[in-house]
């Protein structure tokens, strides 16, 4: 038994919900070719497209799938064929598509003995591996699809929200490599009672804005006074991508999981195009490399 699989990436944080709160993007992600095998036991037998480790327990997708068979509790084999796209170290969940991808064809294949939070939980050991920590914030979208808020990590909680149908992603990922682990250091441990209080009511209003489709909640929402005033100094010209953004109409505009990759979330595609013309021309005055992708979520 074998399966193709298309294997989305994921913008995460989503401003305000930093590890809790991610989309899915319908048209930017990796393939992926999954096989049952008869010889038992998981391996990467192809990986095209990247420069990453094919050793099963060195690879996001064989751990994952390592960590569901040990659940399965029988012996089972499994070839993983991986078609990279999405360049790690991009801050669109790249390694999350390979986890994610990879536990959601086994689950597939054998005919859905796992929940869908189940298999997020499998595909965070992927992320740990990748940095260091299990958040669940891209695998968790690209399981679930749409947007995802996760409650709770002990015990794992993740919901799937309400996605409006008009709102379209601008991720443009200059060509520079930000390791999450190494973004994960420059954040501090600490926040004040006014910062968590100016957080939380941001992630409450993104939400409601969500289930009740007002954009103009949605936009006012989108705002992060924790994590990214301290990350956003990795980001060439983020300032100038966010006011170019926001001048051209975007909702919002922000760090794209741990970056370096921004985002911009706009009503409609438009507006979506408006803005990745407003962001590439910063851009282009740099000479840095950069591509840009525009996606509906879903
Ligand atoms: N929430 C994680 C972080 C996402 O910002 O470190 C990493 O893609």
């Amino acid at each position: 038994k074998s399966i193709k699989i298309f294997a989305p990436a994921t913008v995460a944080n989503l401003s305000c919900g930093f590890d809790v709160l991610g989309c899915c993007l319908d048209t930017v992600g990796d393939e992926m070719v999954i096989t049952l095998t008869q010889e038992p036991g998981v391996r990467i037998t192809k990986l095209e497209g990247a420069d990453l480790p094919m050793e099963t327990h060195k690879n996001v997708a064989g751990v994952a799938v390592e960590a569901l068979l040990e659940k399965y509790g029988k012996s089972i084999g499994v070839a993983i064929e991986i078609y990279k796209k999405i360049k790690a170290g991009s801050g669109i969940g790249s390694s999350a598509a390979s986890s994610a991808g990879a536990v959601w064809a086994v689950n597939h294949l054998l005919d859905k003995p796992f929940t869908p939070q189940e298999l997020v939980g499998f595909a965070m050991v992927g992320e740990k591996l990748a940095s260091g920590n299990a958040h669940a914030d891209n695998v968790a979208p690209a399981l679930l699809g749409g947007f995802t808020l996760v409650r709770s990590y002990t015990p794992l909680d993740v919901i799937k929200l309400h996605t409006p149908k008009d709102l379209v992603m601008t991720v443009i990922h200059p060509q520079i490599e930000v390791k999450t682990s190494d973004a994960r250091s420059v954040i501090k441990q600490k926040v004040t009672l006014q910062q968590a209080i100016h957080q939380w009511g941001n992630v409450g209003g993104l939400i409601s804005g969500l289930y009740t489709e007002d954009y103009e909640l949605i936009g006012r929402s989108l705002e992060d006074v924790i994590i990214e005033p301290l990350r956003s100094i990795l980001i060439p010209e983020f300032k100038n991508v966010k006011e170019a953004a926001m001048t051209h109409g975007a909702l919002g505009c922000g760090i794209s999981g741990s970056g370096p990759s921004i985002f911009a979330l706009s009503k409609g595609m438009d507006t979506a195009t408006k803005v990745a013309d407003a962001i590439r021309k910063v851009y282009n005055t740099t000479g840095l490399d950069f591509d840009i992708h525009t996606s509906i979520i879903n």
